[in-house]
């Protein structure tokens, strides 16, 4: 593939042929950022789900689950910070309407000079970026914007508005009356609906500090410039996790937790070169420690997950709006205080499309005799959304009755697919694209000494063993 751009290209339109990800009404033109999952996304999708809260909250004795409501009471968003806060600089251009992101913005121009090849000045310009939205300093941003000559897509020009901040937060009306009482909004993030139940989990739970409470769920936000696929999109879905600990310990639980999670993505058998940490360069002014984890995506090493210490801030507002005591009692100090948190959030979506990206793969398998290639998506096998697909040689001879028999076995345990049509190798070739980790073939052997032909997807490599061997061995492989 020549370059990341086509080969980001070539993802996309992969995801769309073979059942991953539709852009969402796609009949009346598609809704700009909000994509559906397809038959193989959403089992795909799933799938990361599950291994998440698995290892969040099965393999965590003091870590336990909520699935809290997206609507919350309004003043959830003001106490929060949401409300006067959850917003981002940004810029219109005066003759395309067309408004943007100032950080994309500089960003994509620093991706161009990266891309003419100069790396120093396309560090510059991002440096001198973080240094000024560090500062809040908007018109020296607008300058900046001007200064490197950055051009609407749209319209061509760099007549540029000043730097103004827009709030990302959708709202809604609850009830029939329209007032302002009755406006709500949609959740930005999972994050309050964990501290708002706090202490419920805490007292009903009987959990001891420290514990995490994790969560999975959609969160919405109106992003202004919402592009590169399901990157970035306007509803979307997160899973974070709150961990209370003692004032004073978050320092090293944030280290701890920074690592631990680490570890999670490298579990996945994803080199960890292709991973960084990228502390932030201007902290929210309530934490006191934030990075990101970094992934090379197609497009750039780009965030995937935040691990933020959010001191006590959000309890203590909750407190203040809610006039509700948030503090817990500590048995082994004797002393009552409000936790400091250390958050875990990451995207659903982005590592969807990061083990997308990852497993993306177009082989060149030609001989001197015929040219042949293949694509194929190396997912993680316990990732991947069909485990196995079993295939009778032909369809007579008593071959689908003993490919039926391995299905009723194997289907309880884990996603299997059946199919009779076309050639095998033709059949092997779909199962590739879709990222099927195993096929087995049932032919006239079969019927005499009862193995089966076992065909690895990465290394298209065949064995012959026994049928009533597969079920034990596909589980081995996903568990
Ligand atoms: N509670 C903290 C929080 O929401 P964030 O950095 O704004 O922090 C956490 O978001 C994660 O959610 C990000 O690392 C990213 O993976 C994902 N995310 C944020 N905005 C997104 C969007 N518009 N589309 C897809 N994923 C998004």
């Amino acid at each position: 593939m020549a370059n990341d751009t086509q080969r980001f290209q070539a993802i996309i339109a992969h995801c769309k042929e073979y059942g991953f990800i539709f852009p969402s009404s796609e009949i009346y033109d598609g809704l700009s950022a909000v994509y559906d999952y397809g038959q193989w996304g959403s089992e795909l999708k799933k799938n990361i789900k599950d291994y998440w809260w698995k290892s969040m909250t099965q393999l965590h004795e003091n870590i336990v689950g909520i699935d809290a409501a997206i609507f919350m009471h309004p003043t959830v968003w003001k106490a929060s910070g949401h409300v006067d806060n959850f917003s981002d600089p940004m810029i219109d251009n005066l003759d395309s309407k067309k408004r943007y992101r100032v950080d994309h913005l500089i960003e994509a121009k620093a991706e161009e000079l990266e891309s003419a090849g100069d790396a120093a000045a396309s560090k510059t310009l991002l440096d001198k970026m973080d240094e000024l939205l560090a500062a809040n300093d908007y018109e020296a941003l607008r300058e900046l914007i001007i200064a490197n000559n950055i051009k609407c897509t749209v319209s061509g020009t760099s007549k540029w508005t000043s730097v103004r901040q827009f709030n990302l937060m959708f709202s809604t009306q609850l009830g029939s009356v329209t007032d302002e009482a009755s406006e709500i909004y949609l959740r930005p993030e999972t994050a309050q609906g964990i501290f708002v139940n706090f202490l419920n989990v805490q007292k009903s739970g009987r959990m001891k500090i420290p514990f995490g409470i994790a969560q999975i769920g959609k969160a919405f936000r109106n992003e202004i410039v919402a592009r590169q696929f399901i990157f970035r999109m306007r509803e979307f879905e997160q899973m974070e996790m709150q961990f209370f600990v003692r004032p004073g310990t978050q320092k090293e639980w944030y280290e701890k937790w920074k690592e631990t999670r680490m570890n999670w993505h490298l579990s996945l058998g994803i080199p960890k070169e292709d991973y960084q940490f990228k502390p932030h360069v201007k902290l929210a002014f309530y934490a006191d420690a934030a990075c990101d984890i970094e992934y090379k995506f197609p497009i750039g090493f780009k965030e995937v997950e935040g691990i933020h210490s959010r001191t006590d801030y959000d309890l203590k507002q909750h407190q203040e709006f809610s006039r509700k005591k948030m503090q817990y009692f500590d048995s082994e100090t004797n002393q009552n205080y409000i936790p400091y948190v250390i958050e875990t959030s990451i995207g659903l979506d982005r590592m969807f499309l990061l083990i997308v990206s990852h497993a993306y793969t177009e082989e060149d398998l030609s001989t001197a005799e015929k040219p042949d290639s293949r694509v194929v998506l190396r997912f993680p096998a316990k990732l991947a959304p069909l485990k196995l697909a079993i295939f009778p040689l032909t369809k007579k001879d008593g071959l689908p009755e003993l490919a039926r028999e391995l299905m009723n076995e194997c289907m309880p345990a884990f996603r299997c697919f059946y199919e009779e049509k076309d050639a095998i190798g033709k059949r092997y070739r779909r199962q590739d694209a879709i990222g099927t980790p195993f096929c087995v073939t049932i032919d006239h052997q079969t019927k005499e000494d009862g193995t089966v032909t076992i065909r690895h997807r990465d290394t298209m490599k065949q064995e012959r063993v026994a049928m009533g061997d597969i079920k034990a061995m596909v589980q081995k492989e996903i568990s």
